[in-house]
C-alpha cells in the first residue's frame, strides 16, 4: 500500500476524533435493527470498515470478527472497544485489494462501508472472492434516493460531503449485483435511504 503526504484516506484518519460524537445519532435510531440484522453473523467474520469500532456491541459475544479499515486513526479508536469476551481481530487493510485466501470467509458485514470504498464495485467483488461459496454478506448502508427530487439533491451534496466523508448517492443495490453476488433480501429502514441488504455468493 502506497504511503505518501496526500493519502485518499486522509479525511478518515481526520474524521476518527469526533466520529463517535457525530455518529451517535444514527446508533440511537438504528441501534436495535442493526442488532437484529448483523446477529445474524455466523462463523468467521469480516467487518469491512469497521471505523472506531461502534458496530462491535452488536455481534454475538463469541462471535470471530476480523474488523478492517484503512485509516490507522479509526483502528485505534476501535481497539478501546474491544470489550468483553469479544473475540476481534483488528487489521488495517483496503478491502479493494485484500490479502486473505479465497475462499476463507463465512460472512461478511459491512455497515455504512459503500458510501465511502472509492470503488465499490471492485471491493465487493474482493468480497466476494473471499467468501466462501453460500456465505453471507449482511449489509446496513444508506443509498442514493430515487424519491424524484431527492436523489439529484444528493448528487449535489456528494460534491461537498466526499471532501470530508462520505458519498450521500451510491448505488449499492446496483454495484452488489454487478460484483455477481445475488441479492436475497431489501429492507427499508427510512424511505428508501437507509436499507438493509443480505445477498450471497452462489455455490
Ligand atoms: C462512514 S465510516 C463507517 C464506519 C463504521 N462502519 C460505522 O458505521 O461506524 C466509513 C469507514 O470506511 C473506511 N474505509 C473507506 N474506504 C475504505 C477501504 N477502501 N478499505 C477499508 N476501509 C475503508 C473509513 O476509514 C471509515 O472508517
Amino acid at each position: 500500500m502506497e504511503e505518501n503526504h496526500d493519502k485518499w484516506w486522509d479525511k478518515w484518519d481526520k474524521a476518527a476524533a469526533g466520529f463517535d460524537f457525530i455518529n451517535g445519532g444514527v446508533e440511537l435510531r438504528f441501534g436495535e435493527e442493526k442488532a437484529e440484522w448483523f446477529s445474524q453473523a455466523t462463523g468467521t467474520t469480516l467487518l469491512v470498515a469497521i471505523g472506531t469500532g461502534l458496530d462491535i456491541p452488536y455481534f454475538k459475544d463469541d462471535q470471530h470478527i476480523i474488523g478492517l479499515d484503512i485509516s490507522m486513526k479509526m483502528l485505534e479508536k476501535a481497539r478501546a472497544k474491544e470489550v468483553g469476551h469479544k473475540r476481534v481481530d483488528l487489521v488495517r487493510a483496503d478491502v479493494q485489494e485484500l490479502g486473505f485466501a479465497d475462499n476463507s470467509i463465512d460472512t461478511v458485514v459491512t455497515s455504512c462501508t459503500f458510501c465511502s470504498v472509492p470503488d465499490p464495485v471492485l471491493g465487493l467483488k474482493e468480497l466476494r472472492r473471499v467468501l466462501k461459496p453460500g456465505g453471507r454478506l449482511l449489509m446496513f448502508e444508506h443509498v442514493r434516493s430515487d424519491i424524484f427530487w431527492m436523489g439529484p439533491m444528493m448528487d449535489l451534496l456528494t460534491k461537498v460531503s466526499r471532501r470530508f466523508g462520505p458519498d450521500l448517492n451510491r448505488r449499492t443495490k446496483e454495484n452488489v449485483l454487478k460484483a455477481g453476488f445475488k441479492l436475497t433480501r431489501e429492507v427499508n429502514l427510512y424511505l428508501d435511504m437507509v436499507k438493509l441488504f443480505e445477498a450471497i455468493k452462489e455455490i
